[in-house]
């Protein structure tokens, strides 16, 4: 009995140092994989405005569209955003972003788009809808 309780007082002492050291392990390992995800999933979230991986379709050529941001050099990216950040240039929505985004995450953000390739938009014709259409 005695050894049992001996035991299970050595396990209960060493067992939060085992633990302990297996989640500095996984913390190490998930910070490397789990950064570059977290920038990804900023950068699909500005695919709403920004288009997919930043290239944003204009509609009218009216140059009066949200910007693209594939393929814009990284020092650009990086400056408008802390413009916005600090409020030096005015905005509609991009200073509230960019308020909310790190030094850290500006760089990767910028470094992401930079190395996107920009693409044409293709804009589809519209279509006549057809009464005889059989469904
Ligand atoms: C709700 C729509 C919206 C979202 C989401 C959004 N943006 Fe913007 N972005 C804009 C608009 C609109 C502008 C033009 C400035 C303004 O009026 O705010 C802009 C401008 C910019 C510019 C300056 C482009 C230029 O050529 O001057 C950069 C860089 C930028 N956004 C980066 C981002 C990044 C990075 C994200 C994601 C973290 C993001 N934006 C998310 C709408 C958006």
């Amino acid at each position: 009995m005695k050894k049992m309780i001996a035991s299970a007082v050595i396990i209960g002492l060493f067992s939060p140092m085992i633990v302990c050291a297996a989640d500095v392990a996984a913390a190490a390992y998930d910070v490397h994989i789990s950064y570059d995800v977290h920038i990804r999933s900023l950068a699909a979230s500005c695919a709403a405005c920004h288009g997919t991986q930043g290239n944003a379709v204009s509609i009218n050529n009216n140059n009066d569209s949200t910007p693209a941001l594939a393929g814009v050099s990284k020092t650009d990216i990086i400056s408008k955003l802390q413009a916005f950040k600090s409020g030096e240039r005015s905005a509609t929505v991009m200073h509230r972003h960019a308020k909310g985004l790190t030094a850290d995450e500006i760089t990767a953000l910028a470094e992401y788009f930079s190395k996107q390739v920009p693409h044409s938009p293709i804009s589809l014709k519209p279509q006549k809808l057809r009464a005889d259409h059989a469904n």
